[in-house]
């Protein structure tokens, strides 16, 4: 009988509002990721989901608060392939580590990587945006979310292919980053397609390929890298839940059964299909197969990235 019962906190929890930290300005994929989902799992949950963005060092400054927080459920962060895995070759001091210092909740998105530039940049395809770069190195800017931030990495991964060191314009997310593309203020960007999606429909800026295996659904007519000539460039981001760790399991658990339950939900799959997402698989969405992502992507990203440092 006693393993029928629940302990009480899970009976219970949660009974007042939860803080979910974004770690990049609002507008940008972190931001409307976590909108989406969380404001389904906040019905789910029956307690209100208060986002609250924090800016700062590529996204590090906000998931080190997170790391800091009371482990009981009511602080979480939505952290990323930036944050959770290529901080850690990149910020020698980094005030946290993404597997020892959190619990994984859930994947909530895959999100591949564009080649964007502001409208009137003279290249018309990915051939002479690459021979235009090359050129033209010294002085050309690429935009990104900080240091470690997805678009930073994603871009350092471009110009080593392209064997170039362009200079990088930070803002505080791609949300603000996307406006300075937009108004022609920066050259061009390695980023979210969920950033991406509205303002190419709306033909503010040019999209050069997505650098990912197959073409997206939600802008069918953009070329994959491979099929524009530069296959070497594969990047596809992904956006995941955390709790500080130490948080009970039947908390980690109700979260990822509420998690799971927004990605089932016909209106929040739309929306993320909508934006070019890739909406987790059954296999993808235990905390588990999150903590293993983690592990991952830190291998992965660990040699890419340390040369750089
Ligand atoms: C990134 O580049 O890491 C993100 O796109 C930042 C953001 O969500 O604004």
């Amino acid at each position: 009988l006693c393993g029928l019962v629940a302990p009480a906190e899970a009976q219970t929890y949660p009974t007042r509002s939860i803080t979910m930290i974004v770690p990049f300005a609002a507008g940008g994929p972190t931001d409307v990721i976590s909108r989406i989902v969380t404001g389904h799992m906040a019905q789910t949950l029956g307690q209100s989901i208060i986002i609250e963005n924090v800016v700062g060092a590529g996204g590090t400054t906000a998931t080190t608060r997170a790391a800091r927080a009371a482990n009981d459920g009511y602080t979480l962060i939505t952290g990323h392939m930036g944050t959770h895995a290529a901080s850690v070759p990149l910020y020698p001091k980094l005030a946290y580590h993404p597997e020892k210092d959190f619990e994984p909740v859930a994947l909530l998105a895959g999100t591949p990587i564009l080649i964007l530039a502001r409208k009137d940049f003279p290249p018309k395809d990915l051939k002479e945006f690459v021979a235009y770069v090359k050129a033209n190195a010294e002085k050309v800017n690429a935009a990104h979310a900080g240091v470690g931030s997805v678009s930073h990495v994603s871009c350092e991964l471009l110009h080593s292919i392209l064997d170039v060191k362009p200079v990088g314009v930070p803002f505080n997310g791609t949300g603000p980053a996307m406006n300075a593309l937009v108004a022609g203020q920066v050259d061009y960007m390695c980023d979210q397609i969920v950033n991406a999606v509205p303002q190419i429909n709306a033909g503010t800026i040019k999209a050069y390929a997505i650098a990912t295996a197959e073409r997206n659904p939600s802008l069918p007519n953009l070329p994959t890298t491979a099929e524009a000539g530069l296959p070497a460039f594969q990047a596809q981001a992904w956006n995941a839940m955390f709790a500080p760790k130490g948080t009970s399991p039947a908390i980690i658990a109700s979260l990822n059964a509420a998690a799971i339950k927004a990605l089932d939900d016909e209106t929040v799959k739309k929306r993320l299909l909508e934006l070019g997402s890739v909406i987790p698989g059954p296999k993808d969405r235990t905390p588990e197969a999150l903590a293993t992502l983690v592990k991952n992507e830190i291998a992965k990203w660990t040699p890419v990235l340390k040369p750089a440092t």
